[in-house]
């Protein structure tokens, strides 16, 4: 990263502003972390797998919000996929746990990005879940 940063500064200064402007902000839920594509897969698997206990309704609005406003989407990853299905934790793909996390997310109406949400700890800890915009 920062060789990266130092080429970037001998060749293109312009770009280096934009660069770093990304780096320093935290991502958030408004940031398009997700794309469409895959909260269709995550819709698919929560009605597969999650609707036996749960409503989408759980995950969307107020109930949403109360919950995860301000924490790392890291946190609704930790209890999504370290302890549900409730009968069954972690018996999901990675994958399958991060579309269903874009599902929420389209349920909260954030907006869409170019690329999937990432599975995994580390990457879901880049981003905060903040209002929508
Ligand atoms: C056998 C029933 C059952 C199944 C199936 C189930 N859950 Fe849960 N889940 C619960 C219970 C009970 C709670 C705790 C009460 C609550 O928060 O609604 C909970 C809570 C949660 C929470 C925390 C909600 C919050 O705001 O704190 C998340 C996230 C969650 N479940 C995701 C899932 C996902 C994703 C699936 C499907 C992969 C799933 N659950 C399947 C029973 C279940």
């Amino acid at each position: 990263m920062i060789r990266c940063v130092l080429l970037v500064t001998a060749l293109l200064p312009v770009t280096l502003v934009a660069v770093d402007a990304r780096q320093a902000a935290t991502k958030t839920t408004n940031s398009g972390v997700f794309t469409a594509a895959q909260a269709e897969r995550g819709k698919k698997a929560f009605s597969e797998k999650c609707t036996t206990c749960h409503d989408p309704s759980r995950f969307s609005g107020e109930a949403f919000h109360e919950s995860w406003d301000g924490k790392a989407l890291k946190e609704l990853w930790d209890v999504a996929s370290g302890t549900m299905p409730e009968d069954n934790p972690a018996s999901l793909k990675p994958q399958e746990y991060a579309d269903i996390i874009a599902y929420f997310l389209q349920l909260n109406e954030y907006p869409t990005g170019d690329a999937d949400l990432p599975p995994g700890a580390s990457p879901m800890a880049a981003i905060k879940v903040e209002k929508k915009k």
